[in-house]
């Protein structure tokens, strides 16, 4: 089946190329959302759309293009150390890509909708939408529901807890990262480990 090889491979870099080369870029769409808050929520929404849309799902398919490759290769992946550190890797990458690096993104953009919604109450002060009567207020209902929304998080603000997410998705993004480089190098240097 070797002559599947000539197919298989390009698919499987070029999948790669599309999965993995997104996450080089989003540090420079979250440098400018930090120099531009004001796009701040777009850029989540970028980032977020960027993640459900093209890296995950291509990610996802590598083990089928990298299975059907090593099986037309004749390679037993058992046997095979470079291939099984790099499949371990890659189980560790993708489930913490899509259990907290999503999550992460997810939770920023909640907080991102609830601030710009917010934005009329927390520049009337607090407790301005909460303390008119319900029914009476001059806010739409969906501001007044976003600043109560606000004030159940667990951080002393929005703003505390927004960066918090930050520092975490910036880690989250340099980690899976660094692994995405070891994988590319244990694939395309097959060391003999
Ligand atoms: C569980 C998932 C994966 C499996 C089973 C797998 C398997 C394979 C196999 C069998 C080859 C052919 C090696 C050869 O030329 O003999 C290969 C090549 C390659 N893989 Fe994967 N792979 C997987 C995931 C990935 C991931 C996540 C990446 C990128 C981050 C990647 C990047 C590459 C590259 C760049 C090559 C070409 C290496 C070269 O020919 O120089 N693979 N893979």
């Amino acid at each position: 089946m070797s002559q599947l090889v000539p197919v298989l491979l390009p698919i499987h870099i070029l999948t790669a190329i599309v999965a993995f080369g997104p996450g080089f870029v989003m540090p420079l769409i979250a440098r400018m959302a930090a120099q531009e808050p004001q796009h701040g929520l777009f850029a989540l929404r970028l980032t977020d759309r960027m993640e459900r849309r093209v890296v995950i799902p291509a990610a996802l398919t590598m083990p089928i293009s990298g299975g059907l490759l090593a099986w037309s290769e004749g390679i037993d992946p058992s046997r095979t150390h470079w291939l099984l550190t790099a499949t371990v890797l890659y189980v560790v990458a993708i489930t913490y890509a899509i259990l907290v690096q999503m999550r992460t993104i997810d939770r920023m953009i909640e907080i991102g909708r609830g601030m710009a919604a917010a934005g009329p109450v927390l520049a009337a002060g607090p407790g301005a939408a909460l303390a008119r009567p319900a029914g009476r207020s001059e806010l739409p209902t969906e501001t007044a529901g976003a600043a109560t929304e606000l004030r159940r998080s667990r951080y002393a603000n929005p703003g505390a807890e927004m960066a918090a997410l930050g520092v975490r998705a910036r880690n989250g993004g340099i980690f899976l990262m660094a692994l995405v480089v070891v994988i590319v190098s244990l694939m395309a240097g097959k060391p003999a480990i």
